[in-house]
């Protein structure tokens, strides 16, 4: 199958292996400001934005209102993880920019399709998130869409988890069927648990974007740029891929 072009162009899709992408809602939510700051000079690639409406997931977290007051305060990409229902139905509420990156559900709506599809429409590189329990081949039908996988590696809702045991082999799995397919492009994003061990295991595995939350970045004891330069060195630094 054809991969669909956008209509917008931006830097292309390899450009997104071993890149971080900074959890904001594990970030101290008191002080954004210098929490960006820290994180631009730290020089991660995106801001990972979980949004949950306590319906597909329970816990209510990072609402679009809210969103839209921190985007003026940092130049870097967001990476809106949508963990609400229906999101076909709600994405012009968020202002996505060209280049941000944005995933919805498999299991958030009956009509993932019509939504995958509205998400290339808008110039955004278009993501299809997967719960643990999802099979990697229910994304088959879709691949012409999509720009990225988000692959859940615990369940969706709540920061601090252990990893689920299936984790690394479904990413394996999922790198292997993207290829087998022809659609080498289409990156894998990994969220939960992305501590600097695991990430050096999901790597290996076939991960290219690394959802950076309290197992890593936020972890107790270092500062935001210590954590950024340990996980760079955990998936193998800049310029390897
Ligand atoms: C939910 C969130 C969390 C979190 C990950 O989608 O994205 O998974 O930020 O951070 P950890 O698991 O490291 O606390
Ligand atoms: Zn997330």
């Amino acid at each position: 199958m054809p991969h669909v072009r956008r209509s917008a162009p931006f830097i292309g899709d390899a450009m997104l292996k071993g890149k971080i992408s900074a959890s904001l809602m594990c970030s101290d939510l008191t002080d954004v400001r210098t929490g960006l700051k820290a994180l631009e000079e730290g020089g991660v690639e995106f801001l990972h934005v979980d949004v949950m409406d306590g319906v597909f997931v329970p816990n209510i977290m990072l609402s679009e209102s809210v969103v839209k007051q921190y985007r003026p305060l940092t130049e870097i990409p967001f990476d809106y993880h949508l963990m609400i229902t229906e999101p076909e139905q709600k994405l012009s509420w968020f202002g996505f920019r060209e280049g941000d990156m944005v995933s919805v559900h498999f299991e958030s709506t009956p009509n993932i399709c019509r939504a995958v599809r509205a998400l290339r429409t808008l110039g955004v590189r278009t993501g299809l998130a997967l719960n643990p329990a999802t099979p990697v081949t229910s994304a088959e039908y879709l691949l012409p869409y999509l720009d990225f996988l988000l692959i859940m590696t615990v369940d969706p809702g709540f920061a601090g988890q252990p990893l689920v045991e299936t984790a690394l082999e479904k990413i394996a799995f999922a790198r292997r069927f993207l290829d087998e397919r022809g659609h080498e492009n289409i990156m894998i994003e990994v969220d939960g648990n992305v501590s600097f061990e695991n990430a050096a295991k999901m790597r290996r595995a076939g991960a290219d974007i690394f959802v950076a939350g309290t197992s890593s970045v936020y972890a107790k004891g270092l500062t935001v740029t210590e954590g950024v330069d340990k996980l760079r060195k955990s998936i193998g630094g800049e310029g390897v891929f």
